[in-house]
């Protein structure tokens, strides 16, 4: 074999950009699988326009419509009432990787990488190569056309076609063709997930035109906006080595101490002098930026010694408990749910979380099968539906830890859904696709507490359903037995059939009075429904004769 120096294997050491890396990676951002990528579309697109929407306390309107243009090959058009995006940013915004102006903010909202949009435009780009064609308008009766691409190499975005115009309400509009994508009516599909979406923003109005020309209407359940997410300061149980020190580099503090209390919740000058006292080694009065990685981690250490206040839960915004169960109304129209709302907790120490869960019975809930019906689970995570990776969820895997036989609910054949939500300024997604949440045993506990709440108020609703089923099937067993029993009573005793038969009807009854509206239908009629004159003969006592 040929022996080769470091010098000339060098030769082909090349630096690559982040756009490039995900065009070669692109399954880490939700695009494998056919039917999983055109939902991945449809989620950049939606998840942007309600941050949008959001932000300009806009209640959002959303067309999303999608085409079939040839075998696998797709359209995805989706247009939003939104602020817009200003001419000079489009290219960034969408077709820049790693840019937004989410990322470098400590508040919850959907997105947060500036990976989505950029995501998508690349996803066209690879499978058909075309670019997105764009409409925004400012509403300031500026609007402009173009159509946006990315250059891989570089990282950055390429505009053409810009086309100025003067009118038009705001909002953005953004169209690209895909292909390796498919579009399937499934649990995993774009319509359950639109449908998922309007459950956890009712406050949103979505129309979604599917590839067969139809129209489906998601309407707005509530007119009130969600409550503005406060940006807040990091809480410092939350902080590793490496945190401390990029918020220390970017601090303007004069004094590490000051930059400590500036910087972070719950982190007073009191708590300073405590920390003073164990991190012995640290310079509190020196520049921040000059902290170094040895005094970092000395900070950190004491940080996890001393006691802290929880930290606050104002810059959480879950749904709201009323919000859950008029738009759980809206769209499964359940016989009976429970929704219940848990305080907030903390994972990793320093991260607040809020988890919301509803247990919905009847209606359109669950999923139907052959059989009959098989519950299902509809997991959220900052107000967007979770379809994928579901046994890598945490929130699965505090549905699956209940055991639901206490509670009378039977997951394999009753028409059960279980919704799981959970709220945070950072969510701890199992992966940069965002499909699941990564198993923190305080999210899987309280998502745990939850859902048992939740299932003990359907539980007396089953109990209750199940009694008086039990109970009317007794009354109709008598009311059909009453013919044949007068008639043997009579034969027996001499009594006249007739006067028995109508004794032991009023007898039921007067035990029965509230199911006396039913028996009247009841009566004379067998199990398949059919008028039945003679008297009723159950089959297994002709069996027997
Ligand atoms: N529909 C929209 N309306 C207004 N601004 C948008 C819209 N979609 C995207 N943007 C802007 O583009 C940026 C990049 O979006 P994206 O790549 O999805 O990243 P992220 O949502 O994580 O910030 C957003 O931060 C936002 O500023
Ligand atoms: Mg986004």
């Amino acid at each position: 074999m040929e022996v080769r120096v470091a010098e000339e294997i060098f030769k082909e050491f090349k630096e690559h950009s982040i756009a490039e890396f995900f065009k070669k990676n692109r399954q880490m951002l939700g695009y494998s699988g056919m039917v999983r990528s055109l939902v991945t579309v449809v989620h950049e697109y939606v998840t942007n326009s309600l941050d949008a929407c959001e932000e300009a306390g806009i209640l959002p309107d959303i067309t999303v419509e999608v085409k079939e243009t040839s075998d696998t090959h797709y359209t995805v058009k989706v247009t939003d009432n939104g602020p817009g995006v200003p001419k000079a940013y489009i290219g960034k915004a969408l077709a820049t990787v790693l840019a937004g102006t989410k990322f470098h903010r400590y508040v919850q909202q959907r997105g947060q990488q500036g990976i989505g949009a950029a995501g998508c435009t690349l996803f066209a780009q690879i499978t058909t190569g075309k670019e997105i064609s764009v409409r925004s308008s400012t509403g300031k009766g500026k609007a402009y056309t173009c159509k946006v691409a990315i250059d891989t190499v570089r990282n950055k975005p390429i505009v053409t076609d810009l086309t100025e115009m003067n009118d038009g309400p705001s909002g953005l509009s953004v169209e690209g063709e895909f292909a390796d994508v498919k579009y399937e009516n499934s649990d995993h599909g774009v319509y359950e997930y639109l449908k998922r979406t309007a459950l956890s923003n009712p406050h949103c109005q979505i129309r979604f035109i599917d590839p067969t020309g139809k129209e489906n209407l998601f309407i707005r359940s509530v007119n009130v906006m969600p409550a503005r997410p406060e940006a807040t300061l990091p809480h410092p149980l939350g902080l590793s080595v490496n945190d401390l020190l990029d918020f220390a580099r970017l601090s303007q503090s004069r004094k590490v101490s000051s930059f400590l209390v500036d910087t972070f919740a719950r982190l007073t000058s009191n708590k300073v002098a405590e920390l003073k006292e164990i991190a012995k080694g640290v310079d509190f009065d020196k520049a921040p930026e000059s902290l170094t990685w040895p005094e970092a981690e000395e900070l950190i250490k004491a940080i996890r010694t001393v006691k802290w206040i929880a930290p606050e839960a104002t810059s959480i915004v879950p749904i709201g408990k009323e919000q859950i169960s008029i738009a759980l109304k809206n769209i499964l129209n359940p016989d009976f749910m429970n929704v219940v709302q848990r305080k907030p907790g903390v994972f990793r120490g320093g991260v607040p979380f809020v988890i919301e869960a509803a247990v919905c019975y009847g209606g359109n809930s669950g999923e139907k099968t052959d059989e009959g019906h098989s519950g299902t689970m509809l997991r959220f995570a900052n107000r967007v539906p979770l379809l994928f990776d579901a046994s890598n969820c945490a929130l699965t895997d505090a549905m699956k830890g209940v055991l639901w036989k206490r509670y009378n609910i039977d997951l394999d054949t009753q028409p059960v859904s279980i919704l799981v939500s959970i709220c945070s300024v950072h969510v701890p997604y199992a992966g940069v696709g965002k499909e699941a949440v990564s198993k923190e045993d305080e999210i899987i506990a309280e998502a745990k507490l939850a859902i048992m709440d939740a299932a003990r108020g359907v539980q007396q609703y089953i109990r209750g359903k199940q009694h008086a089923s039990f109970e009317a099937n007794r009354y109709k067993t008598t009311m059909r037995y009453a013919k044949q029993l007068a008639k043997d009573v009579a034969d027996l005793t001499g009594y006249d059939e007739k006067k028995v038969e109508e004794d032991i009807k009023a007898l039921t009854l007067k035990h029965y009075p509230h199911l006396k509206e039913n028996a009247s239908e009841d009566q004379g009629q067998d199990d398949s429904g059919q008028r039945n004159d003679q008297a009723s003969e159950p089959d297994e006592e002709k069996e027997n004769q």
